[in-house]
């Protein structure tokens, strides 16, 4: 497998209907993203990035145009390849963090792995490498009432990129963050795109959080309407 070609969006469009009316929520989105960029997309409330990013994970389907994710056409794969090539090759980072309330921070954040059937032994040594990469070493057995939302963030970073996936896709991750807060998380996904080459592709209207990226994507109405890099 090619790992250079991390995703490409071509000319996607994903019409949503409300009653009488269609939504366009992407219009002809063309989108290529190679290994180790990171990205940030903007735009205003409505403007598409969260079908964007379930288009580019495979979670939803264009009506138009094709994504390649590892230059493998999703519309070609059943529901089941799909969702392998998800569990390999893409964390997911989400606004509202999505922990698991009755698992510990390290129960949550070596979930993928037990997905993928990583003995018990390989995944914890793994997981407590990675949460003390993100800074919480010690909190491993909190359950995620027990960490602030900062800290369940960093849980949800780790449960992201702990199966070394090429794409993570983040939906607004800093959201509910206060901005120091926030900033290390951007730190944190700085250093784990340096030091690991993953490819990071994160939504945001925060344009503190946007001047940390190296390429913006602006949509609005579901069209690119910039694409810039630094
Ligand atoms: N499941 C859905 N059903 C109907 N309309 C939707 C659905 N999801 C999104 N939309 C519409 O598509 C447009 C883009 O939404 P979204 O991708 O959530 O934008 P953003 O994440 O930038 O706020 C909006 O007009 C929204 O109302
Ligand atoms: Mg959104």
């Amino acid at each position: 497998m090619n790992r250079e070609n991390v995703l490409k969006l071509e000319n996607v469009s994903r019409l949503y209907h409300q009653g009488e009316q269609a939504v366009r929520a992407l219009d002809g989105v063309s989108l290529d993203l190679k290994r180790g960029e990171f990205v940030a997309l903007m735009g205003p409330s409505g403007s598409g990035k969260t079908t964007l990013l379930n288009v580019a994970a495979g979670l939803d389907s264009p009506d138009q145009g094709r994504v390649l994710l590892l230059e493998q056409d999703l519309a070609g794969m059943s529901l089941r390849q799909r969702a392998r090539l998800r569990l390999n090759e893409v964390g997911f980072i989400f606004q509202s963090y999505n922990l698991v309330p009755v698992l510990s921070a390290e129960e949550n954040a070596e979930f993928v792995l037990l997905l993928r059937g990583i003995p018990t032994a390989e995944r914890r040594r793994k997981v407590r490498a990675l949460l003390q990469e993100v800074g919480l070493t010690g909190m491993e057995h909190r359950r995620p009432a027990e960490l602030s939302g900062g800290q369940q963030q960093r849980v949800a970073v780790a449960r992201a990129i702990a199966a070394e996936p090429a794409l993570v896709l983040a939906d607004e991750p800093t959201a509910n963050l206060d901005s120091e807060t926030a900033f290390a998380l951007l730190d944190l996904m700085e250093r784990l795109n340096r030091e690991h080459g993953t490819t990071f592709l994160f939504s945001t209207h925060d344009p503190r959080v946007m001047k940390r990226a190296r390429r913006i994507v602006r949509l609005l109405d579901g069209k690119v309407d910039r694409d810039e890099r630094r």
